[in-house]
């Protein structure tokens, strides 16, 4: 018998990641990326390094950096023990992240992986001859990047817009990730609480499922009446926004867009009250003007924990998890998203860079879903293995 060998989450993640790895075998005999580089911006945490080590298989370059207040050490130092280069930093702080997404644009990559749309945004901004496309991970990035259509005008494929991302990773996993997140920071009960989602779109569905599962009461706000009758149907409470805020014990902010939950709404939160955010960027909970409030008598920081308390002049005190950052790639020992989950939206990454590296899509392919056949290809795939 071997000697027992002492191993790593990153070792963990990528024995996990079948799809990735049965991926990375095909490439390493049909090399799609050779004589390419690939920038890519998204969280540098275990599952990438099992997504950056498949386009590597398959010939490519590649130079690294990761979105804001996401960036593992760990996963950091192993992809430069590959042979990779890394330009990033864990850091909230918007200048120095901008600071690494310039170093991989001087690289001028023949192709970019983005999440949130950073990379292709100052792209659009500064173009460069050859860039041959990309893709974009999120819906905050698709939101982002539909603007500046025109001046990109390239093809971006959209992870996100394909119905497996939509159903394997935003509707489940993130539900799940959220619920996993919330027990993590707070180690709190959830039976018997009174939680408030805004959003309802997929991650929001799977979040009110999730604690509904873990015997909470559910609210639902999203400012879509459609759906907001749907989630209704579905056997929420969908209360108006004040009465949502006012009994929540646990309120968690999934929609994608600005000041869901502001300095207005301080008068409403419930004394105790848990605030998280799930959403891409950090901006849905606003915890600066919280800080600043007139209202607000002092700040506590539970710092190892990521936990901040906000203290009211009236007496009431709530707390804010990882400081409105994604809630599940914040805090002690992060984790994210399942790693099934990533390794399906990781094998469609690879197959969209794949289409576009191969040259025959248009810039009409700007800003588009995955193509069809891609999704049935990668979900045949993972069945098979299933089986
Ligand atoms: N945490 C993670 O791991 C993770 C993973 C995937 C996506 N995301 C992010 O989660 C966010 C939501 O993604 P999604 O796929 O569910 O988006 P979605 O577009 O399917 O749903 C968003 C919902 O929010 C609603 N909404 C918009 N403004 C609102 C408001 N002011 N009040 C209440 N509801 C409002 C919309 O009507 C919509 O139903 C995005 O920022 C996305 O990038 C996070």
């Amino acid at each position: 018998m071997d000697q027992p060998s002492s191993l790593s989450r990153i070792d963990w993640v990528a024995r996990s990641c079948r799809l990735l790895a049965a991926t990375a075998a095909e490439f390493s005999r049909t090399r799609p990326f050779a004589g390419l580089t690939i920038g890519t911006g998204i969280h540098l945490e275990p599952k990438t390094v099992a997504l950056l080590m498949t386009l590597r298989a398959g010939g490519a370059r590649l130079v690294c950096t990761g979105n804001l207040n996401s960036t593992q050490q760990e996963t950091v130092d192993y992809l430069r023990a590959q042979g990779i280069t890394v330009f990033a930093t864990q850091t909230t702080d918007a200048a120095e992240h901008g600071a690494s997404l310039d170093a991989i644009l001087a690289e001028k990559p023949d192709l970019l992986l983005d999440n949130g749309g950073d990379l292709f945004a100052r792209a659009a901004e500064r173009p460069y001859a050859d860039m041959l496309g990309g893709t974009e991970e999120t819906t905050s990035g698709r939101t982002r990047l539909l603007p500046m259509r025109d001046k990109l005008a390239m093809p971006i494929l959209v992870i996100n817009d394909s119905p497996i991302k939509q159903f394997a990773e935003n509707k489940h996993a993130v539900g799940q990730s959220l619920f996993e997140s919330y027990l993590r920071f707070t180690n709190r009960s959830t039976n018997g609480k009174r939680v408030t989602v805004f959003g309802y779109g997929a991650c929001g569905k799977g979040t009110a499922a999730c604690f509904r599962n873990a015997f909470s009461t559910v609210s639902v706000v999203d400012i879509d009446p459609v759906t907001t009758l749907e989630a209704h149907l579905d056997g929420f409470v969908t209360p108006l926004r004040a009465e949502a805020i006012r009994s929540a014990d646990i309120l968690i902010t999934v929609t994608g867009y600005i000041g869901i939950v502001t300095a207005a709404d301080l008068p409403l939160i419930k004394d105790g009250a848990i605030l998280m955010n799930g959403g891409h960027f950090p901006h849905e909970i606003d915890v600066e003007a919280f800080r600043n409030s007139p209202d607000v008598a002092g700040v506590d920081r539970y710092e190892a924990e990521h936990i901040e308390t906000i203290r009211m002049r009236d007496g009431r005190a709530f707390h804010i998890l990882g400081a409105g950052h994604m809630a599940n790639l914040a805090g002690p020992r992060p984790l994210g998203n399942t790693v099934e989950s990533m390794d399906l939206g990781f094998a469609l990454q690879t197959r969209c860079l794949e289409r576009v590296a191969k040259g025959g899509l248009g810039k009409e392919a700007c800003i588009i879903p995955v193509p069809a056949d891609i999704d049935a290809m990668v979900a045949s795939a993972y069945l098979d293995l299933a089986r």
